[in-house]
């Protein structure tokens, strides 16, 4: 790392982050399949059933281990997903001009993660937990739960499947695409930014560095 860069994301939340995706992307792709009737033939012999189930395993394991591992960072990640205030409000605000029209102006400093970040996080949690509930239950309890009470999980799962799949693409959009958002892919794969790219787009975070390095040994993240 040089003078001029920090690290934003250490090595083991990219990994979590990559292995995670991958456990998405099947989940997300075998679910497609059983929810577009014209696509039911592929789910004939049950196979993206099986991958489905695979994927659904890796899903819930691997942020387990991390959180057995760094119990720390996940605790402060639950704190920066829950923690919203009136900045959040302003960059909700600033955002359409920002996103669409490059206008930076009215742009509160951000933490860690900006508003439009955290909120993908908020609903990786929620939606996290709704699905491996919902289905856990059709997985296990598919003979023994009451008809309506499966509808509900098959209603929810699906409920959850929108939202996060059209999120996905979004976060694949302002992550990988977004013509200001230069560096956030090299953060995600290589774990640094440049200073001028973490004042620029969190600049709140950048101004806490010294103090969050006193207070823990390790770094955020
Ligand atoms: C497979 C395609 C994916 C790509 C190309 C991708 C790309 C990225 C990038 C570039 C960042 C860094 C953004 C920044 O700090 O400026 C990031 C962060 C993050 N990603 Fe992904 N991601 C993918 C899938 C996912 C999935 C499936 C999830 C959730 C299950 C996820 C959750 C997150 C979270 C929570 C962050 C930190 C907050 C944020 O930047 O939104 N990602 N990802
Ligand atoms: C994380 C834990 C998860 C578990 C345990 C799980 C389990 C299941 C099970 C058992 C089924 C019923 C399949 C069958 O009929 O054999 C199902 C269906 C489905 N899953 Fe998941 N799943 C999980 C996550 C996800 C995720 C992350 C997505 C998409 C992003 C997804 C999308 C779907 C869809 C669209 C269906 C079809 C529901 C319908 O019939 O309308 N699932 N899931």
């Amino acid at each position: 790392m040089t003078h001029h860069e920090v690290e934003k994301y250490k090595k083991p939340i990219r990994v979590l982050h990559w292995i995670h995706s991958g456990a998405f992307v099947l989940l997300f792709l075998t679910g497609l399949v059983l929810f577009i009737p014209g696509l039911g033939f592929l789910a004939e012999d049950s196979w993206t059933r099986l991958i489905h189930r695979i994927g659904a395993a890796i899903f819930i394991i691997i942020p387990i281990i991390y959180l057995i591992i760094n119990p720390k960072s996940v605790g402060r990640g639950l704190k920066e997903a829950f923690t919203w205030g009136a900045e959040d409000m302003g960059w909700l605000i600033a955002a359409p001009r920002y996103y669409f029209l490059g206008d930076e102006k009215d742009m509160p400093p951000q933490g860690a993660m900006n508003t439009g970040q955290k909120l993908w996080w908020l609903i990786v949690i929620v939606f996290g937990v709704l699905f491996v509930i919902t289905g856990a239950g059709m997985w296990f309890a598919k003979a023994s739960a009451p008809a309506a009470a499966l509808q509900w999980m098959v209603f929810v799962h699906d409920v959850a499947f929108i939202v996060t799949g059209a999120m996905f693409f979004v976060h694949i959009y302002t992550g990988v695409f977004h013509p200001l958002m230069t560096e956030a892919w090299s953060s995600i794969t290589g774990g640094k930014i440049s200073v001028e790219y973490a004042k620029k787009h969190h600049g709140k975070w950048y101004a806490e560095i010294p103090k969050a390095r006193n207070k823990f040994s390790d770094r955020r993240y």
